[in-house]
């Protein structure tokens, strides 16, 4: 569930057996842990370790690499212009990596997080509660069958992230696809239209969401299905289909974290992608 890597650099190149590794963790479903590869921010850069950089209205911080900008900081001025820095040098070091480490040529670079805000005891609604047990679906984002790739970095001085990380894929599947209504024909069509998305929902973005919500929604599931407990420590990373995994995270302060997309024909095992798995559980056509 938890597979070590012990490399120590951002840049490749790396030798063919971590990478082989690598890939074969990631795409069965582990997540990969860095534990010698620290993030190391600025002495200036130290002054962002701090919950009131946060705007208070969003749960974290966000910069889309496009333009430079970034969303949900209190920061203005020079200082906002230091944050995005930091926030763009560890999604940059994170994009490098990710292309040494893994065969999947280029991957779109979406949006980089920073996390400032101590995560337990924050209150949230169930379905938004990344406290609860989950793979990632969102709701204005429809990804059409493609990978959600994430990658973390602890850079808290301190503190450990905490995590729980649940059954495999297929298993939550099984046990949620029965409960997962129809869905309404013209729905997605009509939130496109409305720009309540970004581009139309298909088959799988709507199961992807109701699976999301109703793992989340189901008290017994949450406390009594199979999670390992992992910790992540200070001035370490980790990479992982959050698509894939179920995951909560339970406790922690001060990640930064690059999302990652990709198509299913870029992956080794294309079987092994939530939309190929859904398919064949389901019998349909979801893309
Ligand atoms: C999540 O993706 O559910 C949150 C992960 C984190 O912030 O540690
Ligand atoms: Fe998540």
């Amino acid at each position: 569930m938890k597979e070590e890597l012990p490399i120590t650099t951002w840049h490749g190149p790396y030798d063919a057996a971590t990478k082989a590794r690598a890939l074969a963790a990631l795409e069965s479903g582990n997540v990969l842990y860095f534990p010698n590869l620290p993030f190391r921010l600025l002495e200036s850069e130290t002054e962002f370790l701090d919950a009131r950089v946060a705007d208070g209205k969003a749960k974290n911080i966000s910069l889309d690499h496009t333009s430079g900008k970034i969303q949900a900081s209190s920061l203005t001025g020079e200082h906002a212009v230091r944050l995005a820095a930091m926030i763009e040098r560890f999604g940059s070091s994170a994009g490098a990596l990710v292309q040494g480490l893994l065969p999947y040529g280029d991957v779109e670079r979406a949006r980089t997080s920073f996390r400032p805000v101590q995560v337990k005891g924050r209150s949230y609604s169930k379905i938004s509660d990344d406290r609860l047990l989950h793979i990632d679906a969102f709701p204005s984002r429809p990804m059409q069958g493609r990978r959600i790739l994430r990658f973390f970095a602890n850079v808290a001085p301190v503190s450990h992230r905490h995590w729980h990380v649940g059954q495999p894929f297929e298993d939550f599947a099984r046990r949620f696809l029965p409960q997962v209504g129809p869905h309404l024909p013209g729905k997605s069509w009509l939130f496109e239209k409305l720009g309540v998305t970004r581009g139309r929902r298909s088959l799988y973005d709507e199961l992807m969401l109701s699976l999301h919500d109703a793992g989340k929604l189901d008290s017994d599931f949450q406390s009594n299905s199979l999670h390992q407990d992992v910790r992540f420590a200070p001035g370490s990373c980790w990479l992982v289909f959050t698509d894939q995994v179920l995951h909560a995270a339970l406790g922690g302060e001060f990640a930064l974290e690059q999302t990652f997309h990709l198509d299913i024909s870029q992956m080794a095992e294309p079987a092994r992608a939530p939309v190929r798995v859904l398919e064949r559980l389901s019998g349909k056509v979801l893309v």
